[in-house]
């Protein structure tokens, strides 16, 4: 899954610009807001992807590890955090070698649904948190992109809904991270993304697992699909995610 979807940033970077596009909220700043880091605070972002959430002026002076099992996003992620005492770690999440005790945080955002054992790999990041530490693990929610995933499948055979919630949904992450830590506070991210134009969705779909191992192939079929759906009227897409807290 890494080397082929994740192996550059292009993937990541074509689902990114939906939202980019379209959102009428700030992610990645809410997220910032709920997990409240401070000054001089050591920070692990586990799954880093390109490093979009440190793309912004004004974060606090963490001291910040940027990990990924994907050593081109570890080098984007360098490359974008406006962050200045910063190291990059190729790193699996599943096989974390950092010391107990090391971090004040650790962020894993709109990852732990790649992992094979997900709950298995939260529960081992616990000892890693110092004492207060706290783990911010986000996913997507029940419906999220909705009406995106009738048109996938579609065009790319999947199953009508997110696969990434079909894996490892807001309710199992949650249910995850009590067995682990005990307690859990859970923040609810809703938008509505009203999309009238193709092109964000077909380079969307274009970047799935199924249509790359299509290749040209699926373009034709991606394309007719979303026409098809927009000949209808815009699009209303919601973005459902949750962003839980859970205190070592
Ligand atoms: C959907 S992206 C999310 C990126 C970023 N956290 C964000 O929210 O923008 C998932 C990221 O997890 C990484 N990843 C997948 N499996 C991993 C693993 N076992 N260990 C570390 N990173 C992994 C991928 O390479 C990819 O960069």
């Amino acid at each position: 899954m890494v080397e082929g979807q994740y192996g550059t940033t292009s993937n990541l970077a074509a689902r990114g610009a939906l939202h980019a596009r379209y959102a009428t909220r700030d992610w990645f700043g809410w997220v910032h807001e709920r997990v409240a880091l401070r000054d001089g605070e050591a920070v692990l972002d586990i799954g880093c992807g390109a490093g979009w959430l440190w793309d912004r002026p004004g974060l606090p002076e963490v001291t910040l590890t940027l990990a990924d099992r994907s050593p081109a996003m570890v080098e984007a992620a360098l490359g974008r955090a406006q962050v200045a005492e910063k190291t990059g770690a190729v790193a699996d999440a599943e096989a974390l070698g950092f010391a107990a005790g090391q971090f004040d945080a650790i962020l894993a955002l709109h990852m732990a649904y790649h992992l094979a054992e997900p709950a298995e790999a939260l529960a081992q990041m616990a000892p890693l948190l110092a004492e207060g530490g706290r783990l911010a693990l986000s996913v997507n929610a029940t419906g999220n992109l909705g009406a995106l995933w009738e048109i996938a499948a579609e065009c790319l055979g999947l199953p009508p809904m997110d696969p990434s919630v079909a894996v490892f949904s807001d309710i199992a992450a949650e249910a995850a991270l009590v067995a682990a830590f005990g307690q859990v506070e859970r923040h609810d991210y809703a938008d509505l993304y009203v999309v009238s134009e193709p092109e964000p969705l077909v380079a969307y779909l274009s970047s799935l697992p199924e249509a790359q191992e299509a290749g040209a192939d699926a373009t034709p079929a991606i394309r007719a699909a979303v026409d098809a759906a927009l000949e209808r009227g815009p699009l209303e897409l919601p973005r459902r995610s949750a962003l839980f807290v859970a205190r070592g």
